[in-house]
C-alpha cells in the first residue's frame, strides 16, 4: 500500500515537473561595454536582450557592466565579471592596447571571449564580430571623392585614437582620398566618438578655419555636432558620418532631415553576438571572425532604409510584445505547474489520509469487536470476582464479627474470672496462713498458684483486647530500670534453686530509663518463667541488661532444649504452642505470653527477637528506647508507686479509723471486710443507698465501694457523698472489674479519690486506704493553723479553710514586698477586690488590711523564734518599711516587744499556751 502511494507520488510530481523542461541549462554571460552613453550602444544592448529572450530553453543570466569610456574601469568590470563566474565574456574594448592583456587573461583561463565592435591587439580571443572598419573608411573615401568631384579641403574628426575603429576608418578613408591630388585633408581632430567633444572642437575650430569643403566624422553623433557648428558659423561643407543607425536620432534620419549628407552603415550586431555566444556555449561550430555587412546611406536610399527600419522596428515591437506575452504565459504556466504539483501532492496526501482513516477505521472496528469480546469476558470475570470478593468480604465480616464476639466474650469472661479468682485467692491466702499441716498447705499452694496463673491468663486476654482496641495506655515512670529488673529476677532465685538451675545476672547497679513498669515486669516474668520451664536441671539462665545508644538491651538466655528452627517464625503468634512436646510440662503451654510480650514491647517502641538452637539453648533479646516523649509526666508519676517501696500492709495503720465497705456480693463483702478488718474498723452496706445513709449518720474515715450494685450503684453514691457538705470530705475508693480509661475518668469525674481494679491485691487495697487516710490527715493538719495563724481561721468549712490557707501562702510568697495589698492579693487569687473583701471578712472576722497585717506579724514572730537577726531586719523581711511602726503593731498583736518575744515565748507562760 505505502509502496503504491510512493510510486504515484513520484509519478505525479514527475508529470508536474516535465512542463519546466525548457530550462535545460543555466548560462551566465557577462557583457563589458566601453560605454553606454549613446543610442548606438543602447541599440546593441536591446538587440542582445531581445535575442536572449528567444532562447527559452536556457536559463540565461546576462550581466552588463558600463565602463563609461574609462579603460581602468573596464579592466575592473571584466575582473568582477570573472569573479561572478561568467561562462562567457562579451567585450567591446574601449582602447585596444590598454585592454588587451586583461582580455588575454580571461581567454587563458579557458573562459570563451567574444570581442565585439572594437578589437584588441592580440588574437587571444574566441571570436570577433563587427563590420570591417577599413572598408567603411574606403566607402567614406569614395563618397567624399564623389561629393567633392575630385577637388576640395577635408576636415577629419576621429574617434578615440586608441580604439581600432578610429584607426581603421581613418586608414581606409585616406587610402582612397590620397589618390586624388586636389583633395587635401587640411585638419584632423580627435572627437573621441563623443557628440559634445566634437561640438566643442568644431565650434572653436570654425572661428579660425572655415575653408572646409567636406567633413568626415568617424560616427554620426560627431557628424551631427559638426553640422550644428557649421550652421552656426555659416560654413557650407559636405558632412559624412558612420553608423547609419535607423532610429529617430540615428544617422538615417539625420540624412533624411538634411543634417548630414551621408553615412556608412556600421551595424551594431548585438543579436549576432548572442547567437555566436550560445553557439560557443552549446558547443556548436562558429566562425572566429564575423564581418557584418556595410553600405552607404545618402539621400537616394535613406527614405527606403528608414521605411524598412520602421517596419523592422514595428516587427520588433510585436516580437517584444509577444515575448512579453510569452513571458507572462510562461510565468502563469510555471505557476500552474507549481499549483499542479501542489494539487497533486495534496491529492496524494488526501488519498493517503482517506486510506489511512479507512484502514484505521477498519482496524478499529475489528479491534472494537475484539474489545467487545474481551469486555464481555472481563465483565463476566468482573461479576465473578465481585461476587467472590463480596462473598469473601461477607466471610471476612462474619469472621471479624465472630472474632470480635469471641474476643469480647473472652474478655467479659476474663473479667468474670478476675472477680472469681479474687474470691479464691484471698480466702486461700488466709487459710494457708492459718493451717499448719504441710501437706494441706502444699495442696493449697497448688490451688493458689493455679488461680494466680488463671488470673494471669485472664489478665493477658484483657491486655490483648486493649492493645487490639488501641486502648492500652503505657504509664512511663522514670526510674532505675536495672534495679527494677534485678528485683524481678530475684523473685525467681528460689524456683531456680529448686531445679538446680544457675541463675546468673549481668546487670549494672544503675541504669535510669523511662519505662512502663507493667510492660517490663510482664515481659521479664514471661521470659524468666519460660526459661525456667524449658531448662533442664543443672542448666544455666543468664539475664543481662545494658544501655547502648539510648536503648535498653535486655537478654535472657538459657541452656535449655531450644526451639526447632522451622517453628521460630511462629513463636510470637497468639495461641501458638511449640510442637516440641518435650518443652511442655505440667500441662502448661506458652499460652499467649510471648505474643503479648511482643505486642507490649512494640507498644513500647521496642523489639523482641529470639535465637535458638535445638538442644543448645534459647536467647531472647529485648530492646526498648531508654527515653520517651512523655506528654504529662505528672499524671503518670502520680498513678504509680515508687519502685522498691515495700510496705507491710498491716503496719502503721490507724486501728481507730473506720472503713465503710459497700458491696452487693455477700462473698466478696466478706472477703473485703476480712482484709480491711485486719487493719481498721469495718462497717458494711449492701448497696449505694444504704452506704449513703450510713455515711451521713456515722461518717466513716473512708468508703470502699463496688461500682455495679442494685438500688444505687457506686458511681451514683459517690456523686451524692461528694455533693453533700457533711460527707464531702470522706475519701471514696471504687472497686471496678473494668480497667478501662473511661471507667477511670468516670471515677475521677465524680470525685472518687481512687479506684482499684478487681481482682485486687490486698496489699494494694490496704496501702490505698492508708494513703488516703494519711493524706486526709495531713491535709487537715495543713489547714489547721499553727499557733501563729490560728486566729485567721475562724471558719469551720474545709473549702473556706483551703481559701484562707491559699491567701496566707500568697502573702508569705510576697512578704518582703511592703506595698503588697488587697488588690495584689485579689489578682493572685483570681477574684475581684469586692469578693475578696467580703470573703475575708466572713471567714476571718478581720478587715482585709488587718488580715494582711496579721499574717505579716505572725511571719515576723516565726522569724524571731527561728532566726537570730536584728529587729529592724525582721521588720523589713516581714514587709514593714518602718521598724518603729512594726514594733508598735507587734506589741499590739502580741503584747510584747519584738526584742523580748523569743524569751517570752520560751517562758512557761507562752509554752503552755502552744
Ligand atoms: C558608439 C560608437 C559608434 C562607432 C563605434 C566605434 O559608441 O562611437 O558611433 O561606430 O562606437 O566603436
Amino acid at each position: 500500500m505505502k509502496k503504491y502511494l510512493l510510486i504515484s507520488l513520484i509519478f505525479l510530481i514527475g508529470c508536474s515537473y516535465n512542463h519546466d523542461k525548457r530550462l535545460e541549462k543555466k548560462f551566465v554571460i557577462g557583457f563589458s561595454q566601453c560605454t553606454m552613453v549613446d543610442e548606438w550602444r543602447k541599440t546593441m544592448l536591446e538587440e542582445m536582450q531581445r535575442e536572449i529572450s528567444f532562447y527559452r530553453n536556457f536559463d540565461i543570466r546576462f550581466i552588463v557592466k558600463d565602463a563609461h569610456d574609462d579603460n581602468n574601469q573596464q579592466i575592473k568590470d571584466i575582473q568582477e565579471l570573472i569573479q561572478e563566474g561568467v561562462d562567457l565574456l562579451i567585450v567591446s574594448p574601449n582602447e585596444a592596447e590598454q585592454l588587451t592583456s586583461t582580455v588575454e587573461e580571461v581567454f587563458d583561463k579557458g573562459i570563451p571571449v567574444i570581442v565585439i565592435d572594437r578589437k584588441i591587439n592580440s588574437s587571444k580571443y574566441t571570436a570577433y564580430i563587427g563590420a570591417d572598419n577599413l572598408a567603411i573608411g574606403n566607402e567614406a573615401g569614395y563618397f567624399a571623392v564623389e561629393l567633392l568631384k575630385g577637388k576640395g579641403n577635408i576636415l577629419e574628426i576621429t574617434g578615440l585614437s586608441g580604439s581600432t575603429p578610429a584607426i581603421e576608418r581613418s586608414k581606409g578613408f585616406h587610402e582612397i582620398i590620397n589618390k586624388y591630388p586636389d583633395i587635401h585633408t587640411t585638419k584632423i581632430v580627435e572627437g573621441e566618438w563623443l557628440e559634445e567633444k566634437a561640438m566643442k572642437i568644431t565650434d572653436s575650430l570654425f572661428y579660425v578655419f572655415t575653408d572646409f569643403d567636406l567633413v568626415f566624422a568617424h560616427n554620426d553623433f560627431m557628424a551631427y555636432a559638426t553640422s550644428s557648428s557649421a550652421k552656426k558659423h555659416n560654413i557650407k561643407a559636405y558632412i559624412i558620418g558612420v553608423d547609419g543607425l535607423n532610429t529617430p536620432k540615428g544617422g538615417v534620419n539625420m540624412v533624411l532631415e538634411g543634417f548630414i549628407d551621408g553615412t556608412v552603415l556600421y551595424p551594431t550586431g548585438g543579436d549576432k553576438a548572442i547567437q555566436l555566444a550560445l553557439d560557443i556555449l552549446t558547443g556548436k561550430p562558429y566562425e572566429k571572425n564575423t564581418n557584418l555587412n556595410t553600405y552607404r546611406i545618402d539621400k537616394t536610399n535613406a527614405r527606403t532604409i528608414w521605411l524598412q527600419g520602421a517596419q523592422i522596428r514595428s516587427q520588433q515591437q510585436k516580437i517584444d510584445n509577444q515575448v512579453g506575452q510569452l513571458d507572462t504565459l510562461s510565468f502563469s504556466l510555471r505557476r500552474q505547474n507549481t499549483f499542479l504539483l501542489l494539487t497533486n501532492i495534496i491529492i496524494i496526501l488526501l488519498v493517503t489520509i482517506v486510506l489511512t482513516i479507512f484502514i484505521s477505521l477498519r482496524n478499529k472496528s475489528r479491534s472494537n469487536k475484539a474489545l467487545d469480546e474481551m469486555n464481555k469476558t472481563i465483565k463476566m470475570q468482573n461479576t465473578l470476582i465481585t461476587k467472590q470478593r463480596d462473598d469473601s468480604m461477607n466471610l471476612l465480616i462474619v469472621a471479624e464479627e465472630a472474632k470480635e464476639t469471641k474476643m469480647r466474650l473472652l474478655t467479659d469472661i476474663s473479667h468474670e474470672f478476675r472477680s472469681v479468682v479474687t474470691l479464691i485467692t484471698n480466702p486461700i491466702n488466709s487459710v494457708i496462713a492459718s493451717i499448719k499441716d504441710e501437706a494441706v498447705v502444699n495442696k493449697l499452694k497448688i490451688i493458689q498458684r493455679s488461680s494466680e496463673r488463671l488470673n494471669r491468663l485472664a489478665d493477658e486476654i484483657i491486655k490483648f483486647r486493649k492493645i487490639d482496641e488501641n486502648k492500652y495506655q503505657l504509664k512511663f515512670y522514670s526510674s532505675n530500670i536495672a534495679k527494677f529488673i534485678l528485683s524481678i529476677v530475684e523473685t525467681y532465685h528460689q524456683q531456680a534453686e529448686l531445679k538446680n538451675i544457675k541463675l546468673i545476672t549481668e546487670i549494672p547497679q544503675e541504669i535510669y530509663a523511662e519505662f512502663d513498669l507493667e510492660v517490663v515486669e510482664k515481659v521479664m516474668c514471661n521470659l524468666l518463667s519460660n526459661a525456667l520451664k524449658y531448662t533442664n536441671e543443672y542448666g544455666t539462665i543468664t539475664v543481662s541488661v545494658k544501655s547502648e545508644d539510648s536503648k535498653i538491651c535486655i537478654k535472657v538466655s538459657d541452656t535449655g532444649r531450644g526451639i526447632p528452627e522451622n517453628e521460630l517464625p511462629y513463636l510470637f503468634n497468639r495461641f501458638y504452642n511449640v510442637s516440641n512436646s518435650k518443652r511442655i510440662s505440667e500441662n502448661e503451654g506458652t499460652g499467649i505470653g510471648l505474643a503479648l510480650c511482643k505486642e507490649l514491647i512494640q507498644l513500647h517502641n521496642g523489639q523482641i527477637n529470639v535465637y535458638s538452637y535445638e538442644n543448645q539453648g534459647t536467647a531472647f533479646f529485648v530492646t526498648i528506647p531508654q527515653f520517651h516523649l512523655i506528654v504529662d509526666r505528672n499524671q503518670y508519676a502520680r498513678s504509680i508507686k515508687p519502685i522498691g517501696v515495700k510496705l507491710d500492709p498491716f503496719q502503721n495503720h490507724n486501728k481507730e479509723k473506720t472503713v465503710l465497705v459497700v458491696e452487693d456480693n455477700p462473698d466478696l463483702l466478706d472477703v473485703i471486710s476480712d482484709i480491711i478488718g485486719k487493719a481498721y474498723n469495718v462497717t458494711t452496706a449492701f448497696n449505694g443507698k444504704e452506704g449513703m445513709v450510713q455515711a451521713k449518720a456515722q461518717p466513716p474515715d473512708i468508703i470502699v465501694s463496688d461500682i455495679l450494685m442494685p438500688v444505687m450503684d457506686g458511681i451514683q453514691m459517690c456523686t451524692e457523698i461528694k455533693k453533700n457538705p457533711s460527707t464531702c470530705h470522706i475519701p471514696v475508693i471504687l472497686l471496678t472489674a473494668l480497667d478501662s480509661q473511661e471507667t477511670t475518668l468516670k471515677c475521677f469525674d465524680i470525685g472518687a479519690d481512687a479506684y482499684i481494679t478487681k481482682p485486687f491485691n490486698e496489699f494494694l487495697l490496704l496501702s490505698q486506704i492508708k494513703n488516703l487516710i494519711d493524706s486526709r490527715e495531713k491535709l487537715k493538719n495543713a489547714y489547721y493553723p499553727s499557733v501563729f495563724e490560728k486566729d485567721l481561721f475562724k471558719t469551720k468549712d474545709i473549702k473556706d479553710k483551703e481559701f484562707i490557707k491559699k491567701c496566707v501562702d500568697i502573702i508569705y510568697e510576697n512578704i518582703e514586698n511592703e506595698s503588697f495589698n488587697l488588690d495584689n492579693l485579689g489578682a493572685k487569687m483570681n477574684i475581684s477586690r469586692s469578693s475578696l473583701y467580703r470573703k475575708l471578712r466572713e471567714m476571718s472576722n478581720l478587715k482585709p488590711v488587718d488580715f494582711i497585717k496579721k499574717v505579716r506579724l505572725n511571719y515576723a514572730a516565726k522569724l524571731l523564734l527561728t532566726k537570730n537577726i536584728p529587729v529592724n531586719e525582721i521588720a523589713w523581711r516581714s514587709g514593714f518599711a518602718d521598724p518603729k511602726y512594726f514594733s508598735k503593731c507587734f506589741f499590739q498583736e502580741f503584747q510584747c516587744h519584738p526584742k523580748n518575744y523569743c524569751a517570752r515565748f520560751l517562758s512557761n507562760e507562752l509554752a503552755s499556751s502552744v
